[in-house]
């Protein structure tokens, strides 16, 4: 036998002119998640209520919201984690603009991937001759794990509440890409004159992030952001700019380009 029970959900509503929290009791059935009952909002009370979902499986990254104050995938988010009694309430990503309800505009996040360059394949090595060891194959498997779902981005400090910071700090998302890339023992970024450790520190604010762990927290695929990528790549700007060779080297590297 099914068990239901009434919830009481509070959920944004407005544009980006302004908006407020309304208050909606619905049905909720044993089993559901968080965006069940959003669709079932749709389907009685609320029909014009938006919001971006696609596979309802915790893989297209689409339904990203707040709740309880917490960013969340609601797909992912079963109803058992509250009690009955518990007031459940549901807000857009803070950190990007609102479209419509809880629908928010993350076209920041596709302009910061094109500013980071892609892997620049190695001379001299056809498709299907690269080789790795393992252990490099799996440490960039950890971060294609990604399914910019943005939470991470979202409950960045840095940016969450300083919208100023946005054109300097790519966030940890696409930190963790120029980690991978950096990384990536088979990028050749390095012969075409790009330095990913400089860029990374210098246009996508490497510096601004002071390791909170935060975005870590709320990744829904469980990537080590902070401990594998972000610290690992900050460890390599220092390595090298402490180390009186590495140094000089690199000085005279950029006199000469
Ligand atoms: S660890 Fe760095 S990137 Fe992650 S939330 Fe904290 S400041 Fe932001
Ligand atoms: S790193 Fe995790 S939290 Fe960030 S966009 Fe990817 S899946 Fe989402
Ligand atoms: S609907 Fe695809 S991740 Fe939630």
């Amino acid at each position: 036998m099914v068990v239901s029970y009434k919830a009481h959900f509070r959920v944004w509503r407005g544009n980006a002119a302004g908006g407020e929290l309304r208050d909606y009791d619905v049905e909720v059935n044993e089993g559901e998640v968080v965006l069940d009952v959003i669709h079932r909002l749709q389907a009685t009370t609320a029909p014009d209520l938006a919001v971006r979902w696609n596979c309802k499986a915790g893989k297209c990254g689409s339904c990203s919201a707040e709740v309880n104050g917490r960013p969340r995938l609601m797909c992912m988010t079963r109803m058992s984690v509250f009690t009955e009694a518990e007031t459940v309430t549901v807000t857009p990503m803070r950190a990007f603009p609102v479209v419509r309800d809880l629908v928010t505009d993350v076209s920041f996040n596709y302009a910061t991937a094109r500013d980071v360059p892609a892997f620049v394949p190695p001379a001299g090595l056809a498709a299907g001759e690269y080789r790795m060891r393992q252990q490099d194959v799996e440490r960039s498997q950890e971060f294609r794990k990604c399914i910019e779902c943005f939470l991470c981005q979202n409950v960045c400090h840095v940016i969450r509440d300083h919208e100023e910071n946005k054109p300097v700090f790519a966030g940890p998302r696409f930190l963790m890409r120029i980690a991978e890339l950096d990384m990536h023992p088979l990028d050749a970024a390095a012969e075409q004159g790009l330095d990913r450790q400089r860029t990374a520190q210098e246009t996508h604010g490497l510096g601004y992030c002071n390791i909170t762990k935060c975005c870590t927290e709320v990744c829904p695929e469980h990537i080590k952001i902070t401990d594998n990528a972000l610290i690992p790549l900050k460890e390599r700007v220092v390595d090298r700019r402490y180390d009186p060779l590495v140094w000089l080297g690199s000085k005279i590297r950029r006199r000469r380009d």
